[in-house]
């Protein structure tokens, strides 16, 4: 392999590995041949460790991005055998490959948001440090991008957009700021106006925050790639497909995304006597065991190492 690969390879660093490798050892250590799907493959780094760790696992992996495919094929051309990869959103991921594969799995793994390969290549228009087009969208068939939320949402819908993207008090000044600098050409002319109107704020009730731009734009990546949905339509998909004994693993990035996770997995933990006064209760049995009360989150080191894994929370359910 050329040292260019290499890099290319090396351009995203797996997040709480140790911990995804530990969430899912008993998984990994079944009798027969595990089957696990990776729902975010991005770099591969996850579904690499998860191959390398055990030599029988039969690993499907989906992305909506063609590039990660593409990738991850090179990457993991070692475990071709093994291996089934589309290109799907992972709400789909019963859909995602041929009928003869089973679409029930003993682990079923998600890393929601971007990768750096993705945030890094300007031309995506990820970045707000980078000049780039109002892409950001992960599967680059998709007609909706940045540009039309940005340069087309009336006021009130692309401040709900900021709301729902935790914007909090900024989500009307922002939408505001926009809606007068349309046309609003790039990445980096978008990133100014956040800055200009988190400053403003700043003055009235000062504030600790990374970058201004950080939570406008991952709202308005969410709003692009219907990441919200997704993750509902994935979750509700959930029951049908983990096998008994078997592990979810989910690491979201943002706390929208969090606290989803977190209350379905709660709700597939209740007793049912919990869930006598709801309606049809022989639907609404316990699916299993949520095995972290509280999310796991990256040791300092790790956070030091790879600042990008700061605000990563990892949640497992286990199915009984
Ligand atoms: C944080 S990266 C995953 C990194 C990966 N675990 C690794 O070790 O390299 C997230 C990936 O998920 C993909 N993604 C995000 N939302 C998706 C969705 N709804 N369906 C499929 N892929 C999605 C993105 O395109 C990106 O490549």
């Amino acid at each position: 392999m050329d040292s260019g690969m290499q890099s290319i390879i090396e351009g995203h660093v797996p997040v709480l590995l140790e911990e995804v490798l530990d969430a899912f050892k008993p998984v990994l250590e079944m009798p027969a041949s595990p089957r696990v799907l990776d729902c975010t493959l991005g770099g591969g780094g996850h579904a690499e460790a998860l191959l390398e760790a055990c030599p029988k696992l039969l690993l499907s992996g989906v992305d909506r991005d063609s590039a990660a495919i593409e990738r991850v094929s090179r990457r993991l051309s070692r475990f071709a055998d093994r291996i089934s990869l589309a290109q799907s959103d992972y709400c789909d991921f019963p859909d995602a490959f041929e009928r003869k594969e089973r679409d029930e799995y003993h682990g079923i793994f998600a890393d929601l948001g971007v990768s750096s390969f993705q945030l890094d290549q300007a031309e995506r228009g990820f970045s707000f440090t980078k000049r780039g087009p109002l892409d950001m969208r992960m599967d680059q068939s998709q007609a909706l991008s940045a540009s039309t939320v940005v340069n087309e949402y009336e006021f009130s819908r692309l401040a709900g957009v900021f709301l729902r993207g935790e914007c909090g008090a900024l989500s009307h000044p922002l939408a505001k700021a926009i809606e007068s600098s349309r046309p609003v050409q790039d990445t980096l002319e978008l990133a100014d106006i956040c800055s200009r109107v988190a400053e403003k704020q700043r003055r009235k009730a000062p504030r600790k925050r990374a970058h201004a731009a950080t939570l406008p734009f991952q709202a308005i990546r969410i709003e692009v790639n219907g990441e919200l949905r997704s993750l509902e339509t994935f979750l509700s998909r959930i029951p049908e497909s983990l096998l008994p004994g078997g592990r979810l693993v989910i690491i979201s990035f943002h706390s929208t995304e969090d606290r989803f996770v977190a209350r379905m997995m709660r709700e597939w933990s209740r007793e049912p006597q919990e869930l006598r006064f709801l309606p049809e209760p022989s639907e609404k049995q316990t699916l299993g065991r949520l095995l972290t009360k509280k999310a796991l989150v990256p040791t300092d080191s790790e956070q030091e190492q790879n600042p990008r894994s700061r605000s990563a929370r990892m949640r497992i359910f286990e199915r009984c």
